[in-house]
């Protein structure tokens, strides 16, 4: 079972990745740009990472041996107030989708799919 982590490049996200890691949890990163598994984090081979622009292509992180997901992938503060769409299609539009896609992988991994 894994963790998957969105926004894992941005600064909660490396920091949230290197306490699991050191915990010795098995995790997913994921990131619009390719995310660093974090140099100082112990058991950094327990770490996947996946480069992928979650509001395009959300399918490619969500799989059935999530356990659990921190949503952390955004345009933070000013940048989508400089660019409305961009922040409406990241911060609203593609947290929509990764959920989607999270809920059809497990749904499909319990057999409870109708
Ligand atoms: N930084 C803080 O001090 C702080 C404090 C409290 C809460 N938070 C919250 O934590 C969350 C993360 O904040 P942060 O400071 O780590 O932000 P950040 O800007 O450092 O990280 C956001 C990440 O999202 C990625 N991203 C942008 N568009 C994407 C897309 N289309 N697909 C996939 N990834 C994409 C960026 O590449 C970036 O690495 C936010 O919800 C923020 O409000 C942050």
């Amino acid at each position: 079972m894994r963790i998957l982590i969105t926004g894992a490049a941005g600064f909660v996200g490396q920091l949230l990745a290197e306490r699991l890691l050191n915990e010795g949890h098995r995790l997913l990163l994921t990131d619009v740009i390719e995310p660093p598994i974090p140099s100082a984090a112990k058991n950094r081979e327990n770490a996947k990472t996946v480069k992928a622009d979650l509001y395009e292509e959300a399918a490619k992180v969500a799989d059935e041996d999530l356990e659990a997901a921190f949503i952390f992938h955004g345009i933070m503060s000013a940048g989508s107030e400089a660019n409305f769409e961009l922040g409406y299609r990241v911060n609203v539009q593609s947290t929509f989708r990764i959920l989607d896609e999270l809920r059809k992988a497990y749904l499909f991994e319990s057999g409870r799919q109708r």
